[in-house]
């Protein structure tokens, strides 16, 4: 089955599903479920700094494909948390798989910019738009959503083991809480090697300026600070890398199966299931969050790339064969048939 279905789009269901929105204040096509929270960089530059600024309509429909893949239920609608800049939001309004589609974010400028791009599109109308807080989901109801979908957004969240419980509330049986993150194991191995970058500088001939080893010492400790569990997060605007045994753990005791999909990325699932072991690049990732999330300056990248790639050939070697550390993946969180969450 196509996963193009605008039979099931704006009007009709949809509309009906979503009346509970009625309750709340809105104001220019937004309804506000929470006080707005402003992201802690410039919003307007997000995408700029990431890169994202291609409409990537597969990100969100490749989300989609992996829930059909998955034969999870489509029939209530569907709840994207924390949109950004709409990377992800853009294939889900445009798969029109849900009868009905939630867009929200706790910056209101983020939900704007999300806006805009859906309406470059054409698919403003395929989608509801509200402020809404990690923090506020209990005030949606029980048991309504067939989806709620994030992408690089769980690990903002100060308390995952009550978001995750307030959204397998939400859910009905068979439905998914998804979401694409950034796990410790090849975060720390990167931080780890990090520590060796300035003398591998200094060897070349190249040794580096003072800012330089400063941008290293910062990478340094913001792992160490992601994948620390005993320090306050609360002012963090980031915050965690994730352990996939933990929250396989953490929905079990929510009433959710987990499956983790490691190194996958959304838009890999557009044709369905990816292979379990997908290749990949660390040397690529490691050099990407160096210039994307870091912002490093670009001759400590250039400089990173010519001497570095060498000392990562092992972990290089077995990423390419599908068996390197997990960087990041895909979590489907499925509500079984029988329980509901907490
Ligand atoms: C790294 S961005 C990810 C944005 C987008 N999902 C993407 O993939 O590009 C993290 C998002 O989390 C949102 N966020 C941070 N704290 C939040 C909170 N307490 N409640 C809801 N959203 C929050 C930010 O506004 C931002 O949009």
């Amino acid at each position: 089955m196509a996963w193009w279905n605008p039979r099931r789009i704006g009007e009709g269901a949809g509309t009906a599903r979503l009346a509970w929105l009625e309750q709340f204040a809105r104001r220019d096509g937004v309804t506000w479920l929470s006080e707005a929270r402003a992201f802690s960089h410039d919003e307007g530059e997000y995408d700029a700094q990431y890169a994202s600024e291609a409409d990537r309509p597969e990100v969100g429909q490749g989300a989609v494909a992996l829930m059909r893949a998955l034969d999870a239920d489509l029939g209530g609608p569907a709840l994207e948390v924390a949109c950004g800049t709409g990377l992800l939001s853009v294939g889900l309004a445009a798969a029109g798989a849900y009868p009905g589609l939630i867009v929200t974010d706790a910056s209101p400028r983020f939900l704007e910019l999300t806006r805009r791009k859906l309406a470059r599109n054409g698919l403003e109308d395929r989608a509801r738009y509200a402020v809404l807080r990690f923090e506020d989901l209990p005030r949606l109801p029980a048991e309504t959503l067939s989806l709620v979908v994030l992408r690089s957004a769980l690990h903002h969240v100060l308390d995952v083991e009550r978001f995750v419980a307030d959204t397998a509330r939400l859910l009905r049986p068979g439905g998914v809480l998804a979401f694409q993150e950034p796990c410790a194991e090849g975060n720390v191995l990167m931080g780890a090697l990090a520590h060796f970058v300035p003398m591998v500088m200094q060897a070349a001939g190249h040794a580096p300026t003072a800012r330089q080893r400063e941008q290293l010492r910062l990478f340094e400790d913001t792992i160490r600070f992601y994948a620390r569990r005993d320090v306050d997060k609360a002012a963090a605007e980031d915050k965690h890398l994730f352990r996939p045994h933990e929250l396989v753990e953490v929905g079990r005791g929510c009433g959710l199966e987990v499956r983790f999909l490691p190194n996958v990325v959304f838009e890999d699932c557009v044709g369905g299931l990816p292979p379990a072991r997908r290749p990949g690049s660390f040397f690529g990732f490691f050099h990407d969050y160096l210039r994307y999330c870091m912002a490093f300056d670009a001759e400590l990248v250039t400089l990173f790339s010519e001497h570095f790639a060498r000392h990562c050939a092992l972990v290089e070697e077995l990423s390419r064969t599908g068996d390197g550390p997990a960087m990041h993946g895909v979590f489907a969180c499925r509500k079984s048939a029988g329980r509901p969450g907490r």
